[in-house]
């Protein structure tokens, strides 16, 4: 937990607020009252989507870790693939899904809500719980004060904190169930008994009318399993070798039982997976660098400081794949809604070879890698090979989670500014690159903006929008610049027909200098680190 001095100030309905009023995130279906869990990015949310994607591709597939050399010192090798979303069902039995991809949830018979019971926290009188039970939503002051007013008029007497004990929902037995108040009701007992509920999101393939377990399929939960399945076709058509890995990004679906948080849990999310095959032996080291280098990667992008933490798992919160006594950790952000607590953005987990092993025994195929470099040596000196089942460091990143924490992070109040907030992306992710604004919309100055938009447009066009606005005052344009995160506004002023020079205003600083016109594309390569 961090201290209070450091827990931020930003609101998350006013982020919120400017994501919808400026096209960065829509609530989806939002025109036929929504669908709860789902969203929508607008155009300035897309591309900064986009250019989080493109910058994890970047720097895992096309030039994995920049150049950093693995444990061994050698290149790090890293191959793409695009797996489909909908799988033969086989591969969900074989991962553990099928059987195992399941929340404990309870429903509450008066207000029909749903609720996770590993979210639901009860608190009762001290010493005497039989009878004065309470159940309330998520552990924070707001519902333990609400639950403490409405346990007190139960009881009729003034309790306060100290009075009071609590347990997790998931920890009573039915009859005490049977004496617990709802987080929304008056009356006792209306929550059901906890009961486990698949995530998967099921669906029928083919034209038959009939919806039968035979034509059942699933949307897939993770990315990692398309990449479990394709690991020897992967090394038997390409010339990697172990240890290497394979990388993809796509949607990913779970029919989460509360999704909340704006993006931070949806039914509909998008990853980025590597799954990082090596030796059993080189696996504690391989766990190590990746941990290392994908917290560095985030803060690189700008998430550096106190709302970014590196969190190593106890033993008890280890997932059922990941191995005894090796690592996983979570790269976490402190977002508006956990503070002073963090929130998961990316988890790297040893897997063991638990996922190729699970599929060589569902499928009958053979998994195993031969391993040329390794064995007894025989005779002549040379390794005589060996045979084994690669295991598995796992980074698995969900983008969105990565936008709504740069969202976040980006977010800066500034009173003093037209705006009242700019967005301070770094200029990497920043969905616009730049904006060419004429300061009036006559005199030769829209020509001139209309040649250093296209000369902008032709050099970074591929790497974000440039922006070109010649209406309205010069100062709301900037507002608008401010709050989109623009980092660089040009402007086409009477000096620039006659010295050729524009105004260049930066973001944050809100400062403003003179260059000469035909050195704004290297001035704006050179400040976008390019
Ligand atoms: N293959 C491992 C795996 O899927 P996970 O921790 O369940 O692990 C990985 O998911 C990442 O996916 C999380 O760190 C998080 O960023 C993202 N994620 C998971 N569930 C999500 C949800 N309901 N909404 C948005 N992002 C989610």
């Amino acid at each position: 937990m961090a201290d209070d001095a450091a827990t931020p100030t930003k609101n998350m309905d006013d982020i919120m607020a400017l994501c919808k009023r400026r096209g960065f995130v829509y609530q989806a279906s939002e025109i036929y009252g929504g669908i709860n869990g789902f969203w929508d990015y607008g155009p300035l949310g897309a591309q900064l989507k986009k250019n989080l994607r493109d910058a994890w591709w970047q720097d895992v597939v096309m030039n994995p870790c920049r150049g950093i050399p693995g444990p061994a010192g050698k290149p790090v090798r890293i191959v793409p693939l695009d797996s489909c979303i909908v799988q033969n069902p086989k591969v969900w039995e074989a991962s553990g899904h099928v059987g195992g991809f399941n929340d404990p949830m309870v429903d509450c018979r008066e207000t029909k809500n749903r609720y996770r019971a590993d979210h639901l926290l009860c608190i009762g009188k001290k010493g005497d719980k039989a009878g004065q039970i309470y159940a309330y939503v998520e552990n924070n002051d707001e519902s333990f004060d609400a639950a403490l007013k409405k346990l007190s008029k139960y009881v009729k007497e003034d309790l306060t904190k100290d009075d009071t004990d609590t347990c997790p929902l998931t920890d009573l037995s039915a009859d005490e169930l049977a004496i617990t108040v709802g987080p929304d009701t008056k009356t006792v007992g209306t929550l059901t008994e906890p009961r486990a509920f698949n995530l998967m999101f099921k669906t029928f393939v083919g034209a038959t009318s009939a919806e039968t377990d035979d034509n059942a399929a699933y949307l897939r939960p993770e990315t990692a399993q398309g990449i479990f399945i394709n690991f020897k076709n992967v090394v038997d058509t390409t010339r990697v070798s172990v240890p290497f890995g394979i990388a993809q990004t796509g949607k990913a679906f779970r029919n989460e039982v509360t999704p909340r948080n704006f993006t931070f849990r949806s039914r509909e999310f998008e990853q980025m997976e590597i799954e990082f095959f090596c030796h059993e032996d080189d696996a504690k080291d391989w766990y190590v660098f990746w941990r290392d280098w994908r917290m560095q990667w985030w803060q690189e992008l700008g998430l550096a400081g106190e709302n970014l933490i590196l969190r190593e798992h106890d033993a008890d919160e280890l997932a059922h794949y990941a191995k005894e006594g090796a690592g996983t950790s979570d790269v976490e952000y402190r977002f508006p809604f956990t503070a002073p607590g963090f929130g998961e953005l990316e988890g790297i987990a040893h897997r063991s070879n638990y996922d190729l092993r699970q599929h060589a025994e569902h499928s009958g195929a053979k998994l195993e890698y031969f391993d040329p470099t390794r064995g007894e040596l025989a005779k002549n000196m040379q390794p005589k090979g060996e045979r084994y089942l690669p295991h598995v460091i796992e980074p698995s990143a969900g983008l969105d989670r990565g936008v709504l924490a740069i969202l976040c992070e980006a977010y800066t109040p500034d009173p003093d500014r037209a705006s009242g907030v700019y967005m301070k992306f770094h200029p990497r992710v920043a969905p616009i690159k730049a904006a060419v604004f004429p300061l009036v919309n006559k005199d030769g100055m829209p020509e001139k903006a209309a040649e250093l938009h296209q000369a902008l447009v032709k050099r970074f066009g591929h790497l974000g929008m440039i922006e070109t606005d010649p209406k309205q005052s010069i100062g709301k344009r900037y507002a608008r610049m401010d709050e989109a995160g623009c980092p660089f506004c040009f402007t086409i002023d009477g000096d620039t027909l006659t010295d050729g020079t524009v105004t260049v205003r930066d973001r944050d600083s809100a400062g403003q200098e003179r260059i000469p016109m035909d050195s704004a594309v290297d001035f704006l390569a050179d400040r976008l680190g390019l």
